[in-house]
């Protein structure tokens, strides 16, 4: 399908000073938005680029009542000589195909998934900020429109996508963030939605991160929802640490999202020299090896942060530092070497980045 960007040069002085101040993630919003729409006749039809404005949406679709909703998110950079890049599109294409199929969603094809990045990254590519970790954070999201109440695949879907200029994640410097483990709550369980990126997962979630910020922690650690036992991931993030110099995440399952951010750091890693593995570990192993010292770093890898170094882990009250609280040599250099591709300033040796402009 082919998707026309808009001439947006109109908004091009408010986007300039826009970009030039604090840009706190996911609040400034660009004027356009890309829209295409999906029924049984016609399938996936009508792309275009369009002015950013309310949806009409009855009532009764179904999205708001059964909760069939997916998304994505993924970054546009603008490289040290100016070109403006996509990173991993095909990647976040693919996880919402997946998504998609586990909700009894239509998936959108690859190309045309891309081609609507593509179209509103061209369109707004004068609200793409170019400091270290600034970026254009895009929002595909796809809903269930059709009217009607009864449990079942709706007959009619809308995908658009959103753009919000977004400044350092670091806006303070890159510093550690404490997590709660949550030993009750459970984000995901074997046989659930875990692996979509679908709104359920996060409201699922929503409750326990209000307790874990009234405890004053950022960010909550989920266990697996069996035992309770094991390391899954944070409420955004997939989880690492460093243990006697070797770089671990758990193997991802039915109960962990596929992070993009997480699968570049397992290829990049090698590269940096790093020795990395996938390896499952216990909350209390984990405790374990921070309090006798083996494991030195610990970090949550995602597209918004990129690399979120976890300087304490808040367990039943109690608060346990890795290391020195603050964020370790392996992190610094892995969030250097990815920001590098970001930016242009290193090989991109896997083909990550797909020039807009
Ligand atoms: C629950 C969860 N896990 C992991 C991630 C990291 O995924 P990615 O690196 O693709 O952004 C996210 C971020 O969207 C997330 O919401």
């Amino acid at each position: 399908m082919r998707i026309e960007p808009l001439d947006a040069s109109a908004h091009r002085a408010t986007a300039e000073a826009t970009i030039k101040g604090e840009l706190p993630f996911g609040r400034v919003f660009t004027p356009h938005m890309v829209v295409i729409e999906w029924d049984k006749q016609q399938g996936w039809h009508g792309g275009k680029t369009v002015p950013r404005a309310n949806l009409s949406l009855d009532p009764a679709a179904m999205s708001l009542h059964y909760g069939q909703e997916v998304f994505e998110g993924l970054k546009a950079h603008k490289q040290d000589d100016g070109s403006i890049v996509m990173f991993r599109v095909d990647a976040g294409a693919e996880r919402m195909q997946r998504s998609c199929e586990r909700c009894c969603m239509p998936p959108l094809p690859v190309d045309d998934f891309i081609a609507a990045c593509e179209a509103l990254t061209a369109t707004e590519r004068d609200w793409v900020p170019q400091r270290d970790g600034a970026s254009l954070y895009l929002r595909p999201t796809m809903i269930a429109t059709e009217p009607a109440l009864g449990v079942r695949p709706a007959d009619t879907y809308l995908f658009f996508v959103l753009a919000t200029a977004t400044g350092p994640y670091f806006s303070k410097g890159f510093s550690g963030i404490r997590v709660k483990a949550e030993r009750e709550m459970v984000r995901a369980a074997p046989g659930g939605l875990g692996t979509a990126k679908t709104g359920a997962n996060y409201v699922a979630s929503m409750l326990s991160a209000v307790r874990a910020k009234a405890h004053g922690c950022d960010q909550v650690l989920w266990l697996d929802a069996i035992e309770h036992r094991y390391i899954e991931e944070t409420g955004a993030s997939n989880v690492f640490w460093v243990e006697k110099g070797t770089l671990y995440t758990p193997p991802t399952s039915e109960t962990i999202l596929k992070g993009i951010t997480r699968d570049s750091i397992l290829k990049l890693a090698p590269e940096l020299g790093i020795k990395v593995q996938e390896r499952r570990i216990s909350l209390d192993d984990l405790l374990a090896g921070i309090r006798g010292g083996s494991i030195s770093e610990m970090f949550g890898s995602g597209t918004a942060a990129v690399v979120s170094p976890i300087g304490e882990v808040m367990v039943d009250e109690r608060i346990v530092k890795v290391a020195t609280g603050e964020p370790g040599p392996l992190s610094k250099r892995l969030l250097d070497g990815i920001t590098a591709i970001h930016r242009g300033r290193g090989p991109d040796k896997f083909g990550w980045c797909r020039k807009v402009v």
